[in-house]
């Protein structure tokens, strides 16, 4: 079969899930690997299920996940993250949210990868007060060393859309947020919540593109590219 062979880490999570199921969709790729601490469930009427690969990962460490990742791969998508809150503290949040994107980039390059897409967040900054946007500043910067063709980094806003779990300081913030950009221009407003989905599919759109080196993409340039209405 031709078409693109994909890896995908973080395929469990709100945005992972969204891309995982856009992914598997689309004509354009052949195969999506998905390294995963548990197996995912898909829909049973998901298009394309056929051309998922479950690999159940121990660590997300470079040499384990070197071992997972397809030697043929093409694109390396990377939804990796956690919070404070369930990592327990600056250090092992740290650990997921930089340590563990750059060991999958380097794992992914070590494999063959060309391109490398990976969820940042709106505000990213080395230099910022915020922890996380420092730590979402530095990954930026560490996997924009690993030697990709590309590297495409996707700063959303506040993500919406179904968690298992709930995270009741960002369901009060997006509520707040949809109220506001729906005054201010929906979502082409800066700070519009912008659905899980539309990440996935703006995520998609950026790897098919013809850029080279390390592009960043904003969150209402997402909005665009994932073809959000409202
Ligand atoms: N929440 C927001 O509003 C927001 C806004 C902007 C950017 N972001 C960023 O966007 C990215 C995706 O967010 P999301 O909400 O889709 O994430 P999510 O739903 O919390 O999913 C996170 C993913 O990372 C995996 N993961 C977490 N800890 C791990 C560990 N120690 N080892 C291996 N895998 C681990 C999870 O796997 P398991 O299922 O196995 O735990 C899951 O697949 C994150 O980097 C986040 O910081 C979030």
């Amino acid at each position: 079969m031709s078409g693109r062979v994909v890896v995908v880490a973080g395929a469990s999570g709100l945005v992972g899930r969204a891309l995982v199921r856009a992914l598997a969709s689309d004509e354009r790729v052949a195969r999506v690997a998905c390294l995963v601490r548990r197996p995912l469930v898909l829909p049973a009427d998901q298009p394309g299920a056929a051309k998922v690969d479950q690999r159940v990962v121990e660590a997300f460490d470079e040499a384990t996940l070197g071992e997972a990742v397809p030697k043929d791969v093409d694109d390396a998508y990377c939804c990796l993250g956690t919070t404070i809150k369930v990592a327990g503290s600056q250090e092992a949040f740290f650990k997921v949210d930089h340590d563990a994107v750059v060991a999958f980039a380097q794992a992914a390059r070590g494999a063959g990868a060309r391109r490398f897409v990976v969820v940042s967040s709106q505000g990213a900054d080395r230099h910022s007060v915020s922890f996380y946007l420092r730590v979402k500043g530095d990954m930026e910067a560490s996997v924009a060393r690993v030697g990709f063709d590309l590297v495409h980094v996707v700063r959303p806003g506040i993500l919406d859309g179904e968690r298992g779990e709930r995270r009741l300081g960002e369901e009060l913030g997006i509520s707040v947020m949809r109220g506001v950009s729906r005054l201010l221009g929906g979502p082409r407003f800066k700070y519009a919540p912008i659905r899980a989905e539309t990440v996935a599919r703006a995520m998609i759109a950026l790897a098919f593109g013809e850029e080279r080196g390390v592009v960043s993409t904003e969150s209402a340039r997402l909005q665009e590219l994932g073809g959000a209405t409202d």
